[in-house]
């Protein structure tokens, strides 16, 4: 049964009837610019064919029913009005409701913030908030750093714009669930996952300004260069609620501060020399990780523009070492993904996403999957690491509504 198919059943057995309509969003990988999004810098994610499905449909109350098959089925519900006392979720702590559920309760919450009332449960538009039952159902490996949360964001964004009327456009909803990440699930993330998995288009990647939340798309062309893109899982899990990516985020300020700038975005690869005497070691460290991972993202949109897809190796080798060096985001099984990967003739290859574990991505040979793949399965045997989950992506479209 595909993940469609699950959205409907669960829908069925939530409600005893078929939903009104189901819509998707997908996963991401990130080409290059990690940790740049909350700095207003330049990242190069695209959407990935992966994809997180939400079947829904209207009910005459003013409650808000949603149920996943990442949680035993069992659904949590409350009142939409309620939704107000239970987010913001206080910094830190854990959000009132199951994890998964602050996902899509969070957007619903968001949503109607960013759409003002104009009277009692009505929209601007004049359409009611009226109750809602959300089915989930997703294709997107959890805690792989694929971005499976902003894709229950996206399909439920998009399914709760349709039904509510909100008439609200993509890069509104995908503020809507960084709002529900940010502030509702407590993972100070920032807007990278949401673009992508809105915006993603088939065969390009999204060059994106994290200031003005431009976006462009980039003619990635791997199929027509004879290359594929493989995703190495290292299936160690990690969470951006807590620990190391608060703390990155939090020397990433401190920088600017100390900088004198708004965000680490103002700083140039020129302004380093500076940089280095104002500041501790680590903060100049994380500082400088920045500042060169924006200039390798503009780099690399030149370089594919004008060079194409076989030009970028070194550009993703040098990302990868600035993250494990500087950033101190990798972990020994992404540095063993990404070390077996170059040893067997990747053009380039780096862990993608927030770090402490999740996926790297390596660019290769067409017909050299099969070769990398079972290097890197090899090379993790021998660390003693648990067997990766290896897969070919290629860049894929964003949000929709499928039925
Ligand atoms: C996570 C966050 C993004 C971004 C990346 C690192 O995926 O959700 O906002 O910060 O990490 O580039």
């Amino acid at each position: 049964m595909t993940a469609l198919q699950q959205s409907a059943e669960l829908f069925e057995q939530l409600t005893g009837r078929a939903p009104d309509g189901i819509w998707s969003a997908p996963g991401r990988v990130n080409l290059i610019g990690e940790h740049t999004d909350y700095n207003d810098g330049f990242v190069l994610p695209f959407a990935i064919p992966h994809r997180t499905y939400a079947a829904a449909g209207m009910r005459d109350d003013g409650r808000i029913r949603v149920v996943s098959t990442f949680a035993g089925d069992q659904p949590v519900e409350v009142a939409l009005d309620e939704l107000a006392t239970l987010f913001p979720t206080p910094t830190g702590e854990e959000p009132a409701v199951a994890e998964w559920a602050a996902y899509p309760l969070g957007v619903a919450w968001a949503l109607q913030l960013a759409t003002p009332s104009t009277g009692s449960g009505t929209t601007r538009s004049g359409t009611q908030f009226k109750g809602v039952d959300i089915a989930i159902a997703s294709e997107v490996p959890v805690g792989a750093g694929l971005s499976s949360s902003a894709a229950i964001e996206g399909a439920t964004a998009s399914a709760l714009n349709d039904l509510w009327d909100t008439a609200l456009d993509r890069t509104a909803l995908a503020r809507i669930g960084r709002r529900a990440e940010n502030e509702a699930v407590g993972a100070p993330t920032g807007i990278m996952d949401q673009m992508a998995s809105m915006l993603g288009e088939p065969d390009a990647a999204i060059f994106l300004d994290c200031r003005t939340l431009d976006a462009n798309l980039v003619q990635v062309g791997i199929a027509e260069a004879g290359l594929a893109i493989l995703i190495m899982d290292t299936r160690v899990q990690h969470s951006h609620a807590t620990g190391g990516y608060r703390e990155r985020r939090e020397a990433c300020e401190r920088g600017a501060a100390i900088m004198g700038v708004p965000a680490l975005r103002d700083v140039s690869v020129a302004d380093l020399g500076r940089a280095e005497k104002l500041m501790d070691d680590v903060t100049f460290r994380r500082v400088r990780h920045i500042v060169t991972e924006n200039q390798r993202v503009l780099d690399t949109v030149t370089t594919l523009r004008e060079r194409g897809a076989r030009a970028i190796g070194d550009l993703l080798v040098a990302s990868h070492a600035s993250m494990r060096d500087d950033f101190e985001i990798s972990v020994p099984e992404l540095d063993t993904a990404v070390d077996a990967a170059l040893a067997a003739g990747a053009i380039g290859a780096r862990m993608t996403g927030g770090g402490f574990g999740g996926a790297a991505i390596a660019l290769i040979e067409r017909d050299g999957v099969q070769a990398v793949s079972d290097a890197v399965t090899a090379d993790f045997a021998a660390s003693g690491f648990a067997a990766p989950h290896i897969f070919t992506v290629t860049p894929a479209a964003g949000a929709r509504r499928d039925t």
